[in-house]
């Protein structure tokens, strides 16, 4: 084997490496604004800095996570010190990733339903990432659930624009997280996430396959098997335990490096939970961690908003405890009085 293909499959187990996880922390200019606004802070170059360099910085956060995604403002940006936030990443030994999609735009043709778009240039762009220290990269697919989709088109564009993405990726030398996202969205039941999360995966993989995707240097982002957040009745902490596992082991090639989830909207210890019990079901095929967004941020957000300078280490406190009782999920250590 090659070397290049080496250092990508080494890349990829240690972003999986046995109780560590991935922080999200790649939401785009919009999506910041809005989680800021819900907190009421205003969305500045600065506070954006600020909020991700105390993130970044917190003690001892390597040992829970192995890799924080992050915006291409963040990869650029230096600490009100001068420091690179690259730096402070390598410092606290996490690897640092880089979104790389420009977001979903509505599909044609297909109403309510979206293709997420980038391609373009995409392959000058990685090799600058590449450049600048980045040592994987993440494009989100966004599926949703409704009476009549997702139409078989919207599944097939965005695992093809996936694939296309993946191949591109390993030919930079970064690791592809791919992550097609089925909305929790909508008042569906466990089966119907089950059968769209299900074909998604299955479409994903055919064209990595088609596209020349190498597995082993490849992690899998996916949506969990669960209720619709608006359904009468949510199925409980086994049932989506079990019919995300049932999903992943029938779509899912067990030479794939590894499975991070997304949080979704889920609650911060509901993610958890249902980590930790799909992790006490193993062994399974691939390892199976977190790469959640708002699972580990939500309580550290509000907590910084509160006091940005004087709750700095407060917050920081927030996010460790949060990423340590995720690291345990993915061992299958958790459990719910570890929380106080
Ligand atoms: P959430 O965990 O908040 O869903 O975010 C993860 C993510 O990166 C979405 O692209």
């Amino acid at each position: 084997m090659s070397l290049d293909l080496e250092k990508l499959i080494h890349t990829a187990q240690s972003m999986v490496a046995p109780g560590k996880g991935i922080l999200a922390i790649d939401e785009s200019t919009g999506t910041i604004k809005k989680r800021f606004s819900g907190v009421g802070v205003e969305s500045t170059e600065e506070t954006r800095m600020d909020y991700r360099s105390m993130l970044l910085s917190t003690p001892g956060l390597g040992e829970h996570i192995s890799g924080a995604i992050l915006f291409d403002e963040t990869l650029r940006q230096k600490d009100a010190d001068g420091k690179p936030l690259l730096n402070i990443m390598k410092d606290n030994g996490i690897l640092p990733g880089i979104k790389v999609d420009k977001g979903a735009k509505d599909l044609a043709g297909f109403p309510g339903e979206k293709v997420t778009e980038g391609l373009d240039g995409l392959r000058e762009r990685l090799a600058e990432y590449a450049e600048l220290g980045a040592v994987f990269a993440k494009w989100r697919a966004v599926i949703t659930i409704d009476s009549d989709i997702p139409s078989r088109a919207c599944l097939d564009a965005n695992a093809h624009a996936l694939a296309r993405y993946a191949a591109l990726c390993q030919e930079a030398g970064l690791v592809p997280i791919v992550e097609p996202e089925v909305l929790m969205d909508g008042d569906h039941d466990l089966d119907t996430s089950f059968d769209i999360t299900e074909a998604a995966q299955k479409s994903l993989f055919e064209e990595l396959y088609n596209q020349n995707v190498l597995l082993e240097g490849c992690v899998l982002k996916p949506s969990m098997v669960i209720s619709g957040s608006s359904a009468k009745s949510r199925a409980g902490v086994e049932d989506v335990a079990e019919a995300t596992l049932d999903c992943l082991l029938n779509a899912v090639p067990a030479a794939t490096a590894g499975v991070v989830f997304l949080s979704g909207g889920q609650g911060d210890e509901e993610a958890t939970a249902h980590l930790d019990a799909m992790n006490r079901m193993g062994p399974h095929p691939w390892p199976l961690s977190f790469s959640y967004g708002r699972a580990l941020q939500q309580a550290c957000l509000k907590c910084w908003a509160e006091d940005p300078r004087g709750n700095r280490e407060k917050a920081q406190k927030i996010l460790l405890h949060r990423a340590k009782m995720n690291g345990k999920a993915a061992l299958g250590e958790y459990n719910r009085e570890m929380e106080s």
